[in-house]
């Protein structure tokens, strides 16, 4: 057991208390912000990952029972099979003043895989990869406006969305995020529409039907979606000529190779994968149809970093990985394995939860009236038990029976803590944080 005293008194919580005056927000990516988990206490910086452990600055082990890098490490972290050949790419050199042959490699295996597409174009990350998705769809269609659920990152095209009404990603998986910054003249040009639901969609569409340049979702996220519902996207999209774009940013690689949409029979006409493609190296990819993915040429997209080794590299090796070891069965497996434990610990306990999400990207939420409480008090707790716990849990294949087992033991003391002991147990630190809001506004 670690204490509460010695958590707090970490090298990694003193050094984000720095990073605070020298990196606006702390860190470069919202979901790994400290306050996400338990402000002063979540450990904030590693000095080494592997397999399904990391160790912070000070040698405590933790095992990742949480975000497992946002899902980009779906092998484990620093997964030798994928490291080897990333190392063979760096001693040949990861940059030249030519381009990599696994560029041409990586395209066919993923054609091969998505044999409906015939194109692709790559990048380094999800939210520039959209970005490039996005244009393309609008040199393609010739129209500028874009129809949407779900989250897509960062860019100006996605957050214009807030610029016509300030709530309007309120809806979309983050609330909160703000426009400042994004030219009031894309006003009008983003418009969300709610998941899964093609009637709220068809609302938005009637009228302007040949001014819409693409119709952007993720087709899953925490569920399926509803039957029918996205063989109901494709056909409107068909109907009014515009560009059907999965972002499977998030979706792809967890429940099967490559996309997701593999195993919905539905085909879009772009597919933006990033993330778990390359379990942690920096990649992203952009395929589609060809006559779609041409009009890149019509176009400007083209950046240095875009042809670096590494990602290709990374991204062959980890499919190869993935393939060969039937990877999907086992996420499902172990997804599935977490979501039961979550139930029975809080069925042992009378506790009230809810369980939801796709195996591979699991979640619960505490029935209470003040959730963030015990979310914090969740992870505080299993923290002290050496487990990086949250709300949510992302399968990784590094997960094997010893680390579900001390898991569950784990999970079973917390929860009976959180249902019989919990003033006892008490919070002397604050809860953490969710959404954008609270992060800029304090
Ligand atoms: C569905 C989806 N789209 C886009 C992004 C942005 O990707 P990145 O964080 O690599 O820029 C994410 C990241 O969480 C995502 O889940």
């Amino acid at each position: 057991m670690y204490s509460i005293e010695s958590l707090m008194q970490s090298t990694g919580v003193s050094l984000y208390g720095k990073a605070k005056s020298l990196i606006p927000g702390g860190t470069q990516l919202l979901s790994k912000r400290p306050e996400m988990f338990a402000p002063d206490v979540w450990p904030s910086y590693y000095s080494k990952a592997k397999g399904c452990r990391v160790w912070d600055l000070d040698g405590r082990e933790f095992i990742d029972m949480s975000i497992m890098a946002v899902g980009a490490c779906i092998l484990g972290y620093a997964d030798d099979e994928v490291d080897d050949a990333v190392v063979g790419a760096l001693r040949a050199g990861v940059s030249s003043s030519l381009n990599c042959p696994e560029e041409v490699k990586l395209a066919e295996a993923l054609i091969e895989l998505h044999p409906w597409f015939g194109m692709m174009r790559y990048a380094r990350s999800g939210g520039e990869a959209m970005g490039m998705a996005v244009r393309i769809a609008r040199a393609y269609s010739k129209r500028d406006t874009v129809l949407f659920s779900g989250y897509h990152g960062w860019n100006d095209w996605y957050l214009a969305a807030n610029l016509a009404d300030e709530n309007g990603l309120d809806g979309q998986l983050m609330p909160g995020l703000e426009p400042n910054g994004v030219p009031r003249g894309l006003a009008g040009t983003a418009i969300p529409f709610d998941a899964n639901n093609i009637e709220s969609l068809r609302e938005k569409v009637r009228g302007q039907e040949n001014r819409i340049a693409a119709i952007v979702i993720e087709p899953a996220r925490g569920e399926d979606a509803p039957a029918g519902y996205l063989k109901a996207l494709r056909e409107l999209a068909s109907e009014i000529g515009a560009v059907l774009v999965f972002d499977e940013i998030t979706s792809g690689f967890r429940m099967c190779a490559g996309g997701i949409h593999r195993s919905y029979g539905v085909s879009p006409d772009i597919a933006v994968m990033a993330k778990s493609m390359a379990n942690g190296y920096a990649m992203a990819v952009v395929m589609g149809i060809e006559k779609v993915m041409q009009a890149s040429q019509t176009t400007f997209i083209s950046s240095t970093n875009w042809t670096d080794r590494i990602g290709p590299v990374a991204a062959l090796a980890t499919l190869r990985k993935y393939q060969r070891e039937d990877a999907a069965a086992r996420l499902i497996a172990t997804g599935n394995r977490v979501k039961e434990i979550w139930r029975n610990c809080a069925d042992a306990h009378g506790l009230g939860i809810s369980v939801s999400g796709l195996p591979t990207l699991a979640a619960f939420a505490f029935q209470s009236p003040e959730p963030a409480k015990l979310n914090t008090l969740f992870t505080i707790e299993m923290l002290k038990r050496g487990i990086l716990g949250f709300r949510q849990c992302k399968a990784s294949l590094a997960h094997g029976t010893a680390e579900l087992d001390q898991y569950r033991q784990a999970v079973d003391e917390v929860f009976g803590i959180i249902a019989h002991d919990r003033e006892a147990a008490g919070l002397a630190t604050p809860v953490h944080h969710s959404g954008f809001q609270r992060l800029t506004r304090e």
